[in-house]
């Protein structure tokens, strides 16, 4: 760990925001030196909860004052493109943004596009990817310990494809080593068909990857919910969890379950928030490959709104990527507006760190 402290700002201070505020308040190596947060009693109370009194509405008024080494933008979805391209113009070096990146797809691309064009680390936020022990099970599978994969599959990928459903295709690409190439999908109910939003579509169907791996796509829980990949003799499970992994029959045919010995983490206080926080830090400063970036979410956008187009054509298969970058998903209302527009508002009291 590099002895230099670096600066960080928070765009949009709210409950995820708080966690994000939390990981970067306890870190040896970095500072929070500026809040932006809209609403004013919350600016107020986070400020006094993590002893910042640089405390601005958005991120242009942010900017215009400091320009930290590292921003954190967990606002509304809707507000995030404008922070994050903000923070890049201002010269950030890194920043991140959380899930889902966006709702229309060239503004995930133009948020990608400025932070490369920049030379700006676009990390993506917290998800299970940055998972400590998700990156080791990658990387074993990566080194051959299991052989060529011969199958995936995609368990549970409903409810809110494109909000909670980028966990799955951002492990799915991990660990395949592959994109999605063509989706074929069916989906329920009619409503959630007809909507412009994610909201309780359940979808079932098929990824082809570009390593020709061809993975079925349970829309509903089989009982897993998470993703698995698997070699002539071995698979490896993500279900919300550290991976299983399984390698070997025995007499009964059973798969045998190793013992993961998953090499101990020296950041773990923040659950897999923190591999992804860490990851970008060690990225700024030694320019490694990110564990979640804005590209993984950007993909896992693409996926989920091709998911959508084909259901919607009666299963026609969708090419990726998709040519018409004015496509969209919206994710449902509390995650694209935030707590306070959508009857959820957090209490100052919650945001000073109380129950
Ligand atoms: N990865 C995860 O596990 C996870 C979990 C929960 C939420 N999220 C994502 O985090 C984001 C925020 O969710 P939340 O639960 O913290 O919502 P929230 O409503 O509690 O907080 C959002 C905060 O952003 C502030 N805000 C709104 N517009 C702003 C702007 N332009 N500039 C500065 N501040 C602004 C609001 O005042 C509010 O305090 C959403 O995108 C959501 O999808 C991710």
């Amino acid at each position: 760990m590099s002895q230099k402290k670096h600066s960080v700002a928070i765009i949009g201070c709210g409950r995820m925001g708080q966690e994000y505020a939390r990981a970067y308040a306890a870190y040896p190596d970095t500072e929070i030196v500026a809040i932006a947060e809209y609403h004013p009693e919350r600016r107020k109370a986070v400020g006094e909860r993590f002893g910042v009194e640089a405390l601005y509405p958005d991120a242009p008024a942010l900017l215009r004052d400091i320009v930290p080494d590292i921003a954190a933008v967990v606002t509304p979805v809707k507000y995030t493109k404008e922070a994050v391209i903000a923070c890049a113009e201002a010269g950030v070096k890194g920043v991140s943004a959380d899930k889902p990146l966006a709702a229309v797809l060239s503004d995930a691309d133009e948020m990608v596009e400025t932070c490369a064009a920049r030379g700006v680390v676009f990390g993506g936020g917290n998800l299970q990817r940055a998972m400590n022990e998700v990156q080791e099970a990658a990387r074993r599978i990566r080194s051959g310990a299991f052989g060529a994969l011969t199958g995936a599959s995609v368990h549970g990928f409903g409810g809110e494809i494109s909000g909670g459903g980028c966990q799955h295709i951002s492990v799915l690409r991990l660990f395949a080593g592959a994109e999605v190439e063509e989706v074929t999908a069916w989906g329920t109910p009619e409503e959630a068909l007809a909507g412009d939003t994610d909201d309780g579509l359940i979808i079932h169907g098929r990824f082809r990857m570009t390593s020709g791996l061809e993975c079925p796509v349970f829309g509903t829980p089989t009982p897993s919910t998470g993703v698995e990949v698997w070699s002539e003799d071995a698979l490896v499970r993500w279900n919300w969890a550290p991976p299983e992994v399984f390698q070997g029959f025995d007499a009964n045919g059973r798969r045998i379950r190793l013992n993961t010995n998953y090499a101990p983490y020296s950041w773990s206080e923040f659950g897999y928030l923190t591999g992804s926080i860490r990851s970008l830090i060690a990225t700024v400063e030694t320019g490694s490959d990110l564990w979640i970036s804005g590209h993984d979410l950007r993909q896992a956008l693409e996926v989920a709104i091709a998911a959508k187009l084909s259901a919607m054509r009666d299963s026609a298969p969708v090419r990726l990527p998709l040519q018409d970058r004015s496509l969209s998903l919206y994710p449902r209302p509390y995650r694209w507006l935030g707590g306070d527009a959508t009857g959820q508002p957090q209490s100052a009291a919650e945001a000073k760190g109380g129950a």
